[in-house]
């Protein structure tokens, strides 16, 4: 028999930015120094015996024979569309079975009303429950009816314990599972305060242990701290089989859904909405939306063609470069790793002779998009030589490759896709590495210019 739990509640004070718990109110977290950023929790700590409160994962674990890999019976993953084109794209196809998906992102880029629409447009074959710990049930049905969804078969329920969320589940049996947000879940297994990082992990595990065990996809949603991880625990990204990102520009509309983890599909994979008065519309052809759209060409702007995941985007890069009054030009880039181009800036002065050394140099990727893959390398070098002599490129210019450290243009993978993807949308010039060009040196009506060093490339510019 176990023995009684004396449950017990008290006032602890939880800083928003790093989770740090307090006992008492202060202007300053003690743990981040962010300022005004406690606010008070009551929590129920439930003085339990030592055994049961060591009870954690292994605890729970059935005890389980060891079998032979090839005698495991395969139960085929069946997905299920989300009913959203885009976000399919991104999980790899379709929901799985019993998936735990983090999706985080930035407040306000639109991770609730994204789960929403993906729960209402699922609810005709499986029944959802949307669990909300930051918004009144009013607000969620509200912004419901606003987008025009059909919510037959969506339940909803404002409750942050876990042990209720998953009673209620357990008793309404929903197919889908959503958490709004993992932040402001908590166990009564734990005495730290709710949005704790031990909190934060306690509860996302008992829910992917009840998805696991009953086959419920669940969607956590997830804050992201200003260093860019999900807020509190990275471990959560170990713990799930998905973490997707939901990333945009605060003044565009343009949304990427980025998969950064996926057991059941491929990462990088990105699926890109636009956020309109009535919610988030697909956008499945966004070649051309992270065009800046200019008529004329400007200096300090170059279009490639990435493949970030399975499709091609036309993606602009901007740069401008500026005589810089510190005598530590600053190097910011947007979009793009730092470090990246930290070192491209070295090949451009050692092997094109070329020397920003007294400039500030700023690169930005328009639309908010994040370039990941190399083959921004190039254009990155495009941009910032246009920039530094005013001298925009040829319009309709196109460029893609990967610059190595002794100067070399190196080939990226699925060239001739990417010329494709150029050539629909009607540019007239390419510049690529010599082993991604077409022996004729053009490609459906666009003129292909292979290169092979660095030189070459600032040659066919100049
Ligand atoms: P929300 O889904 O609440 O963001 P998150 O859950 O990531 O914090 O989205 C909030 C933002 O989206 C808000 O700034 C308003 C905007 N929005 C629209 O522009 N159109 C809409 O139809 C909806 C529902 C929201
Ligand atoms: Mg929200």
């Amino acid at each position: 028999m176990a023995k009684a739990v004396t449950v017990k509640s008290r006032s602890t004070y939880v800083c928003g930015e790093c989770g740090a718990d307090h006992n008492k109110w202060q202007g300053q977290c003690g743990e981040c120094g962010a300022w005004n950023s406690l606010s008070e929790f009551s929590v129920q700590s439930a003085a339990r015996p030592a055994a049961a409160r060591r009870d954690g994962w292994a605890g729970k674990v059935d005890a389980q024979r060891v079998t032979a890999l090839k005698d495991v019976v395969q139960n085929e993953q069946s997905r299920v569309s989300t009913g959203i084109g885009e976000f399919d794209r991104v999980l790899g196809g379709g929901l799985v079975e019993g998936a735990v998906v983090l999706v985080g992102g930035d407040p306000g880029i639109g991770k609730s009303t994204l789960l929403l629409q993906a729960v209402a447009s699922m609810a005709s074959t499986l029944p959802g429950l949307y669990v909300t710990g930051e918004e009144s049930l009013a607000q969620v049905a509200g912004r419901a009816v606003r987008l025009g969804l059909s919510i037959d078969g969506v339940h909803a329920l404002a409750e942050t314990g876990v042990e209720r969320i998953l009673e209620h589940a357990s008793a309404m049996r929903p197919k889908v599972i959503v958490a709004d947000s993992v932040q402001t879940l908590w166990t009564e297994q734990l005495s730290a305060a709710p949005g704790s990082v031990s909190q934060v992990r306690e509860s996302a595990a008992r829910l992917v242990r009840y998805a696991k065990e009953t086959g419920t996809a669940v969607f956590l949603i997830g804050h992201v701290t200003k260093e860019g991880g999900i807020a509190g625990p990275r471990v959560l990204e170990h713990m799930v089989d998905a973490v997707l990102y939901f990333e945009g520009e605060s003044g565009s509309r343009f949304r990427v859904l980025r998969a950064f983890k996926n057991r059941f599909g491929a990462v990088n994979e990105l699926g890109v909405f636009a956020m309109g008065e009535k919610g988030l519309r697909e956008v499945p052809n966004p070649s051309a939306i992270f065009l800046s759209g200019g008529s004329t060409p400007q200096a300090g702007s170059c279009v490639t063609v990435t493949r970030e995941g399975t499709r091609p985007l036309l993606v602009e890069v901007q740069a401008l470069v500026d005589s810089s009054p510190l005598s530590n030009p600053r190097r910011v880039a947007v979009g793009l790793e730092q470090n990246r181009l930290a070192m491209l800036l070295a090949v451009l002065h050692r092997h094109g002779g070329i020397g920003v050394g007294d400039q500030d140099v700023f690169v930005n990727v328009v639309g908010g998009i994040r370039l990941q893959e190399t083959a921004a390398d190039l254009p990155v070098l495009l941009a910032v030589l246009s920039s530094l002599r005013d001298k925009p490129l040829a319009d309709k210019t196109v460029a893609f490759g990967e610059v190595g450290l002794s100067g070399e243009i190196r080939p990226v993978p699925n060239g001739e896709e990417r010329l494709r993807e150029a050539a629909t949308h009607g540019f007239k010039r390419a510049i690529v590495p010599k082993a991604n060009a077409p022996k004729s040196g053009s490609y459906k009506g666009l003129e292909v210019i292979a290169v092979e060093r660095l030189v070459d490339a600032l040659a066919a510019v100049d």
